[in-house]
């Protein structure tokens, strides 16, 4: 496993003395090669980017020029895609829990809305354009925490509800483009996506034609693309609807890596590597059981196992557990990969610590897209 597969090891080095540490890169080429791994897969499915992977406007300038649009869950999130150039038409607003500020938001803006109970019919603003989120009451094989489509889960309506809200929404004077369907993140299985659309295409009879279908995102990094595709596009054909998509996660997660400095080692029945990045800059380890490939960028033969910890206050403060590093000296840098979604986006104050900077590289030289925080900006709203 490599922690950044196109990174030179010398330039990571340079970056991490130039920005300090933590700090998040990411490879811009890896994210423009994901996005075409996507669009080859799901041909003219209209991609919505579920921007809470990673909200940096670097990075959501780079998909809008390419021609994607966004997937919002708050009045924040809607703000960015428009800072960044986004019509209506590009953003969809979704959520279990909209304010009165999203539906504002998205209103103002002329946004697709993702409706998620019966009420919001009453909810969206006069004449707006929504789909249905439907639970498909699923399990399915993920971490508890990232399955949204479980019977008993707070998203979306059941499907014996949707053609209901359906009709509640043109009772309304909306217009009812179609259906939604998001099963949860990082999915194993690629067979549990063809389980959900299937249900949803048995909603057919109840229904009649729709505009729309969209499957949401969730897709391992590792998924057969173009097996899920096929089974999206064979249920939207059911309803003779077009096919929107919402990765998150896919997109970005390879194109980042956490470089983190090495503090010291110790011992003490377990070998702990402690590191100046933890539970503050990269949550999921401790959120999901979440592992990431970690990559030495030190020299050095042989190996011990190590549990990788953070400076934090909280036992669970991992970044990873029992690799096989080499023994490290303080100040050596470590990679951790797979870790352009849900990291930075995730990142925390915890214990006044900054949020870390963020740099791109991207045709062969580093740009920084956000800088490292400071004590003061996090304390700055007090009173
Ligand atoms: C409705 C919806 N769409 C898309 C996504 C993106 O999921 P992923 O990042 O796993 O692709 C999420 C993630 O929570 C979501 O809730």
């Amino acid at each position: 496993m490599t922690a950044s597969p196109s990174i030179p090891r010398t330039e990571l080095h340079a970056a991490a003395e130039r920005f300090g540490t933590p700090l998040y890169v990411y490879d811009a080429a890896e994210l423009d090669a994901a996005l075409a791994r996507v669009r080859a897969a799901f041909g003219q499915a209209r991609v919505f980017y579920a921007m809470k992977a990673n909200p940096n406007l670097t990075l959501l300038t780079r998909l809008r020029v390419a021609g994607v649009g966004f997937e919002c869950v708050s009045a924040g999130e809607i703000a960015r895609a428009e800072h960044v150039g986004a019509g209506g038409e590009s953003i969809l607003v979704n959520g279990p829990a909209k304010s009165g500020e999203e539906y504002a938001a998205g209103g103002r803006l002329g946004a697709t809305f993702v409706v998620d109970r019966e009420e919001e019919a009453g909810l969206l603003p006069p004449d707006s354009r929504a789909l249905v989120r439907v639970n498909p009451a699923l399990n399915v094989s993920t971490h508890d925490h990232l399955a949204t489509g479980a019977a008993g889960s707070k998203f979306g309506v059941t499907i014996e509800q949707a053609p209901g809200v359906l009709r509640a929404l043109r009772d309304a004077g909306h217009t009812a483009l179609g259906l939604h369907v998001h099963i949860g993140s990082a999915i194993r299985d690629a067979g549990d996506f063809g389980l959900a659309f299937a249900r949803l295409a048995e909603l057919r009879a109840h229904t009649g034609e729709l505009e729309v279908l969209d499957v949401g995102g969730g897709w391992g990094l590792d998924a057969d693309l173009p097996g899920i595709a096929r089974e999206a596009h064979a249920a939207a054909s059911v309803f003779g609807a077009s096919l929107w998509v919402e990765p998150g996660r896919y997109l970005v997660a390879r194109a980042g890596t956490l470089l983190t400095r090495v503090v010291g080692t110790k011992r003490t029945g377990r070998n702990f590597l402690l590191t100046d990045a933890g539970m503050t800059e990269l949550l999921r380890p401790m959120l999901y059981g979440a592992v990431h490939p970690v990559t030495p960028l030190w020299d050095g033969a042989g190996g011990e196992t190590w549990d990788v910890a953070g400076p934090a206050c909280e036992s669970g403060d991992l970044l990873a557990r029992d690799v096989v590093l080499p023994v490290p000296s303080p100040g050596d840098l470590l990679a951790v990969g797979d870790a352009g979604a849900y990291g930075a986006a995730m990142s925390g104050t915890y214990l006044t610590r900054p949020r870390p900077a963020e740099a791109l590289w991207e045709d062969g030289a580093w740009r920084l897209i956000r800088r490292r925080e400071t004590a003061q900006e996090v304390w700055a709203a007090e009173v």
